[in-house]
Formats: structure tokens, sequence, C-alpha cells
């Protein structure tokens, strides 16, 4: 039996439009290439910084294209290392192991099914010493799949005027909505330099191009670009270049549709096969992204078949799971889900 994988949070095979972006490399390469296969300025290859600054509507020094966003968030563990850091809790391990590396001390703020309690945050605001900054995934988050709600957004945003708090919004998933009104972003409302905002071509392109991107203010970047050139120099110009050819032939839209088509039809498999196989758990329904959050009526076990990632993983409860949509094809989805109610019939096994 070949174990169907719930694990991966990675596009499926067809989201990624190979074709096209081998002939983006080509041209980008052909075009550009004593630029983009040398080394460069270490904030990324400056047309696709001023789209991304167009499109935010900031000045291109305030961009930071870094090699996927994962690489920013780890310069600003290190930039912040030692500090006090606010997390959503549940939230995305990687950066909880980046933030543990750097010594950083991670205060955990809960959330429910709109996003991060505002109550639970000015408790953290209040108690213990001035937070560094507070990371927060407020659409589609991974791991939970939650959005923040719009008037909770305008309350955040708030909250951290009041406290001068420095706060990370972390979008990749953003753009991949299925349905549903956006709600604006946090760094749109706050309008200033308080949000730093990170977001990533991996979930609307590809993530191998590694090509991630920060909105900072101007003293904040120039020092993450100092340790981005002790990183390493330059980031990937060649994928930057790509993304920007494939950006400057208007593949980016029509792409993204095609995108949240394969991933709708994903979600709506899995949301089917919890109501039809689960009836005993609960979990989110997300509008968009690569994530349900499950919550089974007691601790999750290994399912034969199918795998997934413990809660545990992301600061959640014993009894939770995190199931990405994503990676694998509907009938796969009913499958595994079908495998997973295994684990939720089980017999309970008392351990002393
Ligand atoms: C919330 C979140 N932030 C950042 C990343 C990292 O993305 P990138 O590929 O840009 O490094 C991911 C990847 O899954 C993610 O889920």
């Amino acid at each position: 039996m070949e174990t169907i994988s719930f694990a991966r949070g990675i596009p499926a095979p067809e989201c990624i439009p190979v074709e096209e972006l081998a002939d983006c490399a080509r041209e980008a390469i052909e075009r550009d290439g004593a630029t983009v296969l040398s080394y460069g300025p270490v904030g990324g290859y400056q047309p696709l910084r001023e789209w991304i600054a167009e499109r935010h509507g900031v000045e291109p020094d305030r961009v930071l294209v870094t090699n996927g966003s994962l690489q920013g968030i780890a310069f600003l563990a290190d930039r912040f290392a030692g500090a006090r850091v606010l997390v959503e809790s549940p939230t995305y391990d990687r950066p909880l192991k980046l933030l543990a590396a750097g010594g950083v001390d991670v205060t955990p703020v809960a959330m429910d099914d709109e996003g991060l309690e505002l109550d639970a945050l000015a408790q953290a605001l209040a108690a213990g010493p001035k937070p560094a900054f507070l990371y927060t995934i407020p659409t589609f988050q991974n791991p939970s799949g939650r959005t923040l709600s719009g008037e909770r957004r305008q309350g955040l945003v708030e909250l951290a005027r009041e406290h001068d708090l420095l706060v990370l919004e972390d979008d990749p998933y953003g753009l991949v909505r299925f349905e549903g009104a956006a709600p604006p972003t946090l760094f749109e409302l706050d309008g200033g330099e308080r949000v730093v905002y990170s977001s990533s071509f991996s979930k609307t392109i590809a993530p191998g191009l590694r090509v991630g991107y920060f909105i900072l203010p101007q003293a904040l970047g120039r020092e993450l670009e100092a340790l981005a050139v002790s990183t390493y120099i330059t980031p990937v110009l060649i994928g930057q270049a790509t993304v920007f050819e494939f950006l400057r032939r208007g593949r980016f839209d029509p792409n993204l549709e095609r995108v949240r088509a394969l991933l709708r039809v994903r979600r709506d498999a899995m949301v089917e096969a919890l109501e039809r196989e689960l009836p005993s758990a609960t979990w989110s329904r997300p509008e968009g992204g690569y994530f349900i959050w499950l919550e089974l009526p007691r601790e999750t076990a290994e399912a034969p078949g199918v795998s997934f990632v413990k809660g545990t993983d992301f600061g959640g409860t014993p009894n939770t799971a995190r199931l990405a949509f994503s990676y694998v094809s509907p009938d796969e989805i009913h499958e595994g889900v079908h495998r997973l109610a295994a684990i939720v019939d089980q017999p309970v096994t008392v351990t002393t």
C-alpha cells in the first residue's frame, strides 16, 4: 500500500508550469545573461524589485528579494537573536525552529477560528518585556488554514500602534484564494512601516525557483541586507529573472487562476471526505491556501497508509493534525481520509 501524503505542504506537480518556466529561464539568460549569471545587488534582480515595489506601493529600495521567504525569516531570527517574539499558537514550525536556534524567547498567543485572539495578544503585550516583533500568518495560515477576520485585522493594527509593536505579516497564501472576498492585508491597513510584509512566488508560480520577498522599513532593510551579503553575496538571480520573465509575459494571473482551480477541487474533496468519514472530528474550512486543521476527539496516532503532521509540531494540542490537500489528487484525498478514519475508530489504549 502506497502512503498517501497529507504531510507535504507542496503543490501538486500539475500546478507547476514547467514548459513555460523552461522557456522563461532560457529567455532570461539570453536577454540578460551577463547580469543574471554574475554577482549582483544583494537586494535582488532590479526589474523584479521594481515590479514588487509597484505592486505594494513602495520604493524599490524597501524590497529585499530572498532565496525563498524562509531565508528572510532566518535573517530576522538572526537580527533579533535573544529577544522576545510573539507567535500565533499554532504556527508554522520552521520559523519556530529558526527562532529557537537564535535563542529567542517565544511567547505563543492563542488563536480561534477567526485567527489570532486580540485579548490574548493584549495580555501577552502587558506581561513580560517588550517583544521585538509579532510573527503572524493572517491568511490561510500554515498550519491551521485559518484567516484573521477583517475586524480583528483592524484591531491588531491598532494594538500594534498603541504598543509600538513591529509585526511580521507572512503572506505566501493570500493570492491562492478559491472563493470569497480578500480582506485587506495588515500591511495595507497599517499604511506605514510598522508592518513588515513578506510573500513568495512559491505558491503562485513554483517553489523550486526559490524567490520570496520582504517589504521592510529602510533601516531594518539595511540590516538584513548586511546579513544577506555575508550569507550568500547575491541571491539566485536566475530564479528571480525567470520569475520576472513570467510576469513580463502576463502569465502570472492566468497561471494563478489555473492553480486556484486545481487546489480548489482538492480542498472540496478533503472537506467532503471529512464530512463523510470523520463525523466526530472538527476542522477548519479555508477559502484558499493548502491546509486544513483537524481536531480529533482524542490524541492523534499513526494511521497506516496515510501521513500527516501532528499538531504538536506547530505548538498545537495532542488531538490536532495538519492536513495538506495541496499535493495529492482528489481520489487520493478520499482514500487518505478513509484511512485516517481508522485511527479515530480505534479503541483507546491506556498507557501507564
Ligand atoms: C507560512 C509560510 N511562510 C513561509 C514559507 C516559506 O516559503 P518559501 O518557499 O518562500 O521559502 C512557507 C512555506 O511553506 C509557509 O507556509
